[in-house]
């Protein structure tokens, strides 16, 4: 059967749904290995749901490891010391109203971003690491990743205001870890949004980030993974510069996940859709560029993609800048129609559509690069792309 045929025939007709799993299935009919890793955690696929709003209780938990999901970041948690006090106590609100929107890009491009006005976890910290664990246990079973978020306040060194809030929480979560088989962290800092004065630049927030991080390994034991989800700050000039003068900083890392979601100052909202795609590869393709120039590495080995990832053709264009997982959160949320097939489970439906849209899909778009750059034989999604495939 040609393959555009088996691809229509395996969306119209779910045939993975029967077969022992989704990464049985696609190795057996398309020579996809769909494993990968997320900072050396080896993953059974590359589709991860992002912090937030869609990962703060059980049951959603519970329904991405069943519906399929390679792995879960969790909620992110605001850091706090013994007294419960924070500095960024303001960041833990709750604004339950979420509004999915269509939204134009710059160059033209619909595509989708959520308002919404609420912040990090909410609830106490003892609930949060109640949640972490009773999450491990829902992923076990279904070899999916279950991943904590936390948000640190950033300081410039040497020496630490906020000690005992790093000590505080980074200590408990280093504890509560040593329950996951794989331990790791995924640290979100947004100082685009976390204060009112002039927007942070690059050369400041890399400084404050080395800190963060120094501090951040000191008090994590040393078998837990850690990863940072980097912001957009203001411009693309200053992102670049950013992502340019962290060098010294992501190779702390295991992972580092770009990026997250531009910042409107006009709105006071963040948002997504194709300027935030488009903004993110933009500096995946320079930083690509200089490396390639200049021989040495700016970006640490495992790269997470996070932004505007509402297709497997998305994912691609990621992966092919070296990106070997991605983390979706808008998709995930929008109006059901907008999913081919009802599959009873959003997750499993978003999956399905993710995985196997004859024009958008997951192998529709990797037989496309088998195509067109003559690749042979069964291939490993994570190793393919990990320098970025055959581009
Ligand atoms: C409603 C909402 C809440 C979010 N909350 C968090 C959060 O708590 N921690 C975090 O690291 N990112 C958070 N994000 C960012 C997402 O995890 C994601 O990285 C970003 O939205 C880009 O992906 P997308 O275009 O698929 O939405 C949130 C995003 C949305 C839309």
């Amino acid at each position: 059967m040609k393959i555009n045929r088996q691809i229509e025939r395996d969306y119209q007709e779910q045939l993975w749904l029967t077969a022992p799993s989704l990464e049985d299935y696609v190795l057996e009919q398309y020579g996809w290995d769909l494993s990968t890793n997320l900072g050396g955690i080896r993953l059974k696929n590359p589709w991860g749901k992002a912090a937030g709003q869609l990962s703060l209780n059980t049951t959603q938990v519970d329904r991405d490891a069943q519906g399929g999901l390679g792995f879960v970041i969790l909620k992110t948690v605001i850091a706090q010391d013994e007294q419960g006090s924070s500095v960024q106590s303001a960041w833990m609100v709750d604004a339950p109203r979420m509004l999915v929107e269509k939204i134009t890009a710059q160059t033209g491009e619909q595509g989708w971003t959520v308002s919404w006005k609420g912040r990090g976890w909410s609830e106490s910290f003892q609930s949060y690491l109640e949640f972490v664990e009773t999450s491990f246990k829902l992923g076990v079973p279904k070899d999916c990743l279950i991943v904590p978020s936390c948000q640190l306040p950033l300081y410039r060194g040497p020496e630490n205001p906020h000690a005992e809030e790093y000590a505080y929480t980074l200590g408990a979560l280093g504890k509560v870890l040593q329950k996951a088989d794989q331990p790791a962290l995924e640290l979100d800092l947004s100082p685009t949004l976390l204060k009112d004065g002039p927007p942070p630049c690059a050369q400041e927030t890399a400084e404050q980030l080395h800190w963060v991080i120094s501090e951040t390994r000191q008090h994590l034991p040393d078998n837990i993974k850690l990863g940072l989800k980097l912001f957009n700050l203001q411009s693309f000039a200053e992102q670049l510069a950013l992502v340019q003068a962290g060098a010294q900083v992501w190779n702390q890392l295991d992972w580092l996940t770009l990026a997250n979601r531009l910042f409107s100052p006009e709105r006071g909202i963040s948002y997504g859709g194709y300027d935030l795609s488009n903004r993110n590869l933009a500096v995946l393709d320079s930083i690509r560029s200089e490396e390639e120039e200049s021989g040495e590495q700016i970006l640490p080995p495992s790269i997470s993609a996070t932004g505007n990832i509402c297709s497997g053709r998305m994912l691609v264009e990621y992966a092919i800048r070296g990106c070997t997982t991605g983390q979706l959160h808008t998709y995930f949320q929008l109006p059901k129609g907008e999913y081919g097939y009802d599959l009873g489970s959003r997750t499993l439906s978003a999956l399905h559509e993710l995985m196997f849209n004859p024009k958008e899909g997951l192998v529709a778009s990797l037989e496309a690069l088998r195509k067109q750059f003559g690749l042979e034989g069964e291939l490993e999604f994570g190793k393919f792309f990990e320098k970025g495939g055959n581009k």
